[in-house]
């Protein structure tokens, strides 16, 4: 052996002996920290919703806030999104005030307002996580400047659907992109361990087949990938918002558990567990489910969230009793029709706003029922069968991720968005039978046709193709499934059959 082949090998040694006594540190560094003194505690604070109706997603958020800094967290720590539309929306009866409980105090004080607007959205979101500042626009520009021995907790209150949640502009937020960053955020080394809290209608479909046990990531989400989330808090429930809120949720019913156990204990005796198992036990109509690395559940919350000096004098009996008395819950999706029910109430007969909340109703009822006849239209016409109505909602069993092929999801997803007129509050809740079509083999491509300066939509469904091969009459399969909106066979420039799933022109 040449005399470089023994340099090598000793530079190979002594790299061994260095990684190893490396290694050893790291080890080290684990055990002394799990208090939260050593590394640094970040926090995202997310809502992914604007308008007054949505008025508890913000609520939320503030009181997380309110909490995170009486634990001891920086504001050069905590990075919020809300759009700020609440505190001083006109219809705000507390101008300048946000509650999330009924003579609650107020939670929107001090707020740190880093991203406000529209610089809430999907890019900001990932980029903040991701420490990316040269890719956020808007906005403070503060973004989550997190090492190898900082914690991280991500707390997200919006409306969501099987597989994404919304944010109040631009793209929804696919848990394929979520899953993905965090892993890269893992191999990057950004945190040592990360806390997720997520409200949202079938939050668990966020996580459900797709977050790793070996990432260090622990998430707890409202519901499983299948149900809806509750509001809380409101005109009907026990105990009500205030009447002067007109049947306002002031909370959602996960957060409140978690922010409620949270204000009142010591964080550096409660752990992740034991929250989980008070939260799933208040949070009683959806299943609270908890998703990742299993290794944290001993951790105590102090290393997430802080803890309150005051709250000391915490004891595991108190921790147990603190249930809220015999409240009932309101259904995220039923939200807002009895939001309108309850202003129809108030508002004397006769006057403007009576009639306009009454028609406001009508128009929504009738949307929910165009929404649920157009589903079954897209199933049926892209499946080429009768009977789906076990299609509704996801087949895919637990365990699973929602679908495999996210590009079809998403193209999906937009189309029934922007062409049906799917919103966040009702008609999103067919995103699993979106999942479905794409499930069952249906390729689904996005063909792009520019006519004059507009851009149509194509599909391509071949299962349904076959009875229309041969005729050149497309008109006489043009099937009218969205409100305006035509669900037409094309015969395509390539003799290829194009379902046009989209604007009311065909193509030329
Ligand atoms: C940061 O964001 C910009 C803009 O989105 C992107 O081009 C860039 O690749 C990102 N950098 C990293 C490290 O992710
Ligand atoms: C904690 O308990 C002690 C003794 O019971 C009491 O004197 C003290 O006021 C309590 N502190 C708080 C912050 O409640
Ligand atoms: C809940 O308790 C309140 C006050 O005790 C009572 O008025 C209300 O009827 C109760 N609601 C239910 C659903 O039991
Ligand atoms: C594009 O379409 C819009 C709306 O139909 C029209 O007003 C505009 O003149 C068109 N522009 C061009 C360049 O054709
Ligand atoms: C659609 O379904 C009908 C009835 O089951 C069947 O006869 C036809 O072949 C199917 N078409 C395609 C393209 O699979």
């Amino acid at each position: 052996m040449s005399f470089l082949g023994h340099f090598q090998i000793f530079l190979f040694l002594y790299a061994l002996l260095l990684l190893s006594a490396q290694s050893r540190k790291t080890e080290h560094d684990t055990e002394s920290s799990d208090d939260g003194a050593e590394g640094t505690r970040w926090a995202v604070l997310v809502a992914g919703s604007k308008e007054y109706e949505n008025y508890r997603h913000q609520a939320d958020i503030c009181h997380a806030y309110q909490i995170l800094r009486k634990g001891g967290l920086k504001d050069e720590n905590i990075i919020v999104f809300m759009f700020d539309d609440i505190a001083l929306n006109p219809k705000n009866p507390k101008r300048g005030v946000i509650i999330n409980r009924p003579g609650g105090e107020d939670v929107y004080q001090g707020v740190p307002k880093d991203y406000t607007g529209e610089a809430v959205n999907v890019e900001n979101f990932l980029n903040v996580i991701l420490g990316n500042e040269s890719g956020v626009t808007g906005g403070s520009g503060k973004v989550v400047k997190s090492g190898p021995n900082d914690n991280i907790f991500i707390y997200y209150a919006d409306h969501g659907a099987t597989g994404f949640m919304s944010m109040p502009t631009g793209e929804a937020l696919y848990a394929e992109d979520f899953i993905k960053v965090l892993e890269r955020m893992h191999l990057l080394k950004r945190y040592k361990k990360m806390v997720i809290y997520i409200e949202a209608c079938e939050s668990g479909s966020m996580f459900e087949g797709l977050l790793k046990t070996n990432l260090n990531i622990y998430a707890v989400t409202a519901s499983s990938a299948e149900e809806s989330s509750s509001g809380i808090y409101c005109g009907y429930t026990y105990p009500p918002s205030p009447p002067e809120y007109n049947g306002l949720c002031l909370g959602d019913e996960f957060s409140v558990s978690w922010l409620e156990d949270s204000e009142l204990h010591d964080m550096r005796k409660e752990t992740l567990k034991q929250q989980y198992q008070v939260v799933k036990r208040r949070t009683r109509s959806s299943h609270v489910c908890r998703f990742g690395s299993e290794e944290l559940l001993n951790d105590y919350l102090v290393s997430y969230i802080g803890t309150n000096p005051e709250n000391k004098n915490f004891s595991l009996a108190a921790l147990t009793a603190s249930q809220i008395s015999n409240l009932s819950l309101v259904n995220t999706r039923e939200i807002p029709l009895l939001y309108l029910r309850k202003k129809i109430q108030n508002a004397p007969v006769g006057s403007p706003e009576r009639q306009e909340a009454q028609k406001n109703l009508i128009d929504e009822m009738n949307h929910r029922k165009q929404i649920d006849q157009n589903i079954i239209e897209i199933l049926r016409l892209s499946l080429n069968q009768s009977n789906v109505l076990d299609l509704l909602t996801s087949t895919r069993t637990t365990g699973q991720p929602l679908v495999d092929d996210w590009d079809c999801f998403k193209t999906l997803v937009k189309s029934f968005k922007n062409q049906c007129g799917a919103k966040m509050e009702y008609g999103m809740k067919y995103a699993g039978a979106l999942a479905n079509i794409c499930n069952m083999g249906v390729d689904v491509k996005q063909h792009l046709h520019r006519q004059g300066n507009k851009t149509q939509t194509f599909f391509w469904f071949p299962s349904i193709l076959s009875p229309f091969l041969g005729s050149q009459d497309t008109a006489a399969y043009t099937r009218y499934v969205c409100p305006d909106i035509s669900l037409a066979f094309v015969l395509a420039t390539d003799m290829t059959f194009l379902v046009h799933f989209g604007v009311d022109e065909l193509p030329g």
